[in-house]
């Protein structure tokens, strides 16, 4: 069985879905206190912070990909899920090449970035929707393996339009890195 990592940092809705989808989630890592460590510990999944304490420019990048690098392998974790990581960590590709799975919240290429939600709404589009991809060391590139197109609506707002993506992703993402695990 695979051995799967999740990299979480928000309310972690996406990795209580992927639990509740039945995947043996092997490590939940975060970079800071948040909701995915709750739900971790509430699942019974082992749970690591590697704290980010500088978000200064100054911010050290390859020692902290190291850092996190080192745990996943002390955990023997073959296939990382990015679920709404709040650090770019690129190196982490070289540790683990066509192993790294992310969602999007937007259909890439389009709205790449921290703000894709934002982004959308502004530029005025109709459709968006999500993206899970393989995760190269370019931010947001990488091989698509799924995509979902979600309608704005003339009342939406970035946290409504979001939740409606969420929603998506909830069931895209675990369906989706099933198929990775089995290949
Ligand atoms: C998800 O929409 C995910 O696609 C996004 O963060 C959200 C996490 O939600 N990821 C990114 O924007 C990465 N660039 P959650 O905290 O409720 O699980």
């Amino acid at each position: 069985m695979t051995r799967l990592g999740v990299l979480a940092s928000g309310t972690g809705s996406i990795l209580q879905a992927i639990v509740d989808a039945g995947l043996p989630v092997a490590l939940v890592l975060t970079d800071r206190r948040c909701g995915a460590v709750e739900i971790a510990a509430q699942a019974g999944v082992p749970v690591e912070v590697v704290e980010r304490t500088d978000f200064t420019k100054a911010f050290d990048r390859d020692a902290y990909t190291r850092t996190v690098v080192e745990v996943l392998k002390r955990h023997e974790i073959e296939l990382v899920a990015m679920a709404g990581f709040g650090t770019v960590i690129p190196g982490i590709w070289d540790a683990y090449p066509d192993r790294v799975l992310n969602t999007h919240p937007a259909l890439l290429p389009a709205f790449k970035g921290w703000h894709p939600v934002r982004d959308a709404l502004a530029y005025g589009v109709k459709v968006t929707g999500c993206t899970v991809h393989f995760a190269t060391p370019e931010m947001d590139a990488g091989p698509i393996l799924a995509q979902e197109a979600v309608p704005v609506l003339a009342d939406d707002t970035e946290q409504t339009l979001h939740e409606r993506i969420k929603q998506v992703e909830r069931r895209l993402y675990p369906e989706t890195i099933r198929k990775v695990m089995q290949a």
